[in-house]
């Protein structure tokens, strides 16, 4: 029998840890898994905030039962329609058919587009700062659409100034011990939870801007969100991490070095730059084969740093094929506030440094720092200067940017 979690007294976290669904959305790897939070609240109504996955909803009905027996249940809030948050609603209606779900215009829309067939009378609609009285809890809403979709919301618990943030404060990984930040060594969740920034909610900097103004005089003593850790101990860094993440500020000093490569030589490249930036005291220097990494820790490693380098040898007149969809997604995103050096390697007529300059030009808030620099086969000793001085106008401006 599973045992209950406690948020609170009257909270319950009825959430489910996933370790067997090997991608997110299908692309984004989950080496630790991840869980799709669901939270009860006992009161004289009784209401879920948020569902769980299709494929999770027997242990997810399983505590439902365990926490409250045999009796029904008025509400389930839905802040976001996405199947890892509304796949086990359908069996949950089945299972409580006097449930009543609250979303607004577009969540009840987009259920409906998904296939569960709701009546009128099952339905509550809600819009900004509507309340949603439980008895002790009242409830209300802030939309934050496009964190991530265009119908996510988030609920803020007025009682016990909780905030069911949904997607926005997510993170990736399992909650094996835990379920707050100061129960955990949380390090880890800081770093699956830009990983989870940069790779679903990167691109919507502008909205995300929106919701932070608008809890900005919200009360918050628990952050309970969708994915991963509660956060109430850490509240103003984790605030402050995601102020810069919407406004695509790098978070620390460092340089992350990206390359493709076949035969080595422009790796070799890359290894000169990381040396001289290690030369130069830059101690955050990371340079990833993106043959190897998944382009998700990239994204992650390039949201925290404020240097970036990248290099490809030239493949069919283009950018190596693994390095495409990489710089595809990060031109996607809209990629700003950034300093670039470009380097790669050729044989004939080139093709990986063109590309890599057109994605720049693509990017206006991106500074490119010198020319790029392309060798053919073995490092010239001139282009090897090349590397050297890139890597010294790269720490120069960053140590300039030290308080
Ligand atoms: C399939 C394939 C396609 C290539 N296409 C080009 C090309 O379009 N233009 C070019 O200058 N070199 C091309 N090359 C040569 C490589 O870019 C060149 O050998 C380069 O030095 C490899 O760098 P690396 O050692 O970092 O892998 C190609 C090589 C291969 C195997
Ligand atoms: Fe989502
Ligand atoms: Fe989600």
């Amino acid at each position: 029998m599973y045992c209950c979690t406690k948020v609170n007294d009257d909270i319950i976290w009825i959430g489910v840890n996933d370790r067997k669904t090997p991608r997110f959305e299908n692309y984004i790897p989950l080496d630790a898994g991840v869980t799709y939070n669901s939270y009860l609240i006992i009161d004289e109504k009784i209401c879920i905030i948020d569902g769980v996955e299709a494929g999770e909803g027997g242990e997810f009905y399983s505590k439902i039962e365990a926490t409250i027996g045999n009796s029904k249940i008025d509400y389930i809030v839905v802040n976001h329609v996405e199947p890892d948050h509304s796949g086990a609603i359908k069996g949950l209606v089945k299972l409580y058919p006097e449930i009543k779900i609250v979303g607004n215009v577009k969540t009840i829309m987009m259920l409906k587009d998904l296939g569960l067939n709701l009546k009128d009378d099952q339905v509550v609609v809600v819009k900004e700062k509507d309340v949603l009285d439980l008895g002790k809890h009242k409830l209300t809403f802030y939309m934050m659409p496009m964190v991530h979709w265009p119908e996510s919301m988030s609920t803020y618990d007025m009682t016990d100034k909780i905030l069911f943030s949904n997607d926005a404060f997510g993170s990736f990984g399992t909650l094996d011990g835990g379920i707050f930040d100061d129960e955990v060594n949380n390090e880890f969740f800081e770093d699956e939870m830009r990983r989870y920034y940069s790779n679903i909610v990167g691109k919507y900097g502008a909205p995300v801007n929106g919701i932070m103004k608008k809890l900005a005089n919200v009360e918050i003593s628990v952050i309970a969100p969708a994915h991963g850790l509660l956060w109430r101990k850490n509240i103003p860094e984790v605030f402050k991490k995601y102020q810069l993440w919407a406004n695509m500020e790098a978070e620390k000093e460092g340089v992350v070095i990206l390359y493709a490569s076949m035969y080595g030589h422009t790796a070799e490249m890359a290894e000169v730059l990381g040396r001289e930036l290690g030369n130069r005291g830059i101690t955050d220097v990371i340079i990833y084969d993106c043959s190897k990494t998944d382009q998700s820790y990239i994204f992650s490693s390039i949201w925290k740093y404020k240097g970036l380098m990248i290099g490809s040898c030239a493949h069919n007149n283009d950018i190596y094929p693994r390095l495409q969809p990489v710089l595809h997604k990060l031109a996607n995103y809209g990629l700003k506030n950034r300093y670039l050096g470009i380097f790669g390697n050729m044989m004939w007529n080139g093709g990986g440094v063109k590309g890599i300059c057109d994605f720049a030009a693509s990017l206006p808030g991106l500074e490119v720092l010198t020319e790029p620099i392309e060798a053919k086969g073995a490092v010239t000793p001139l282009q090897r200067d090349k590397l050297i001085e890139l890597a010294s106008i790269m720490a120069e401006k960053l140590i300039a940017e030290r308080k």
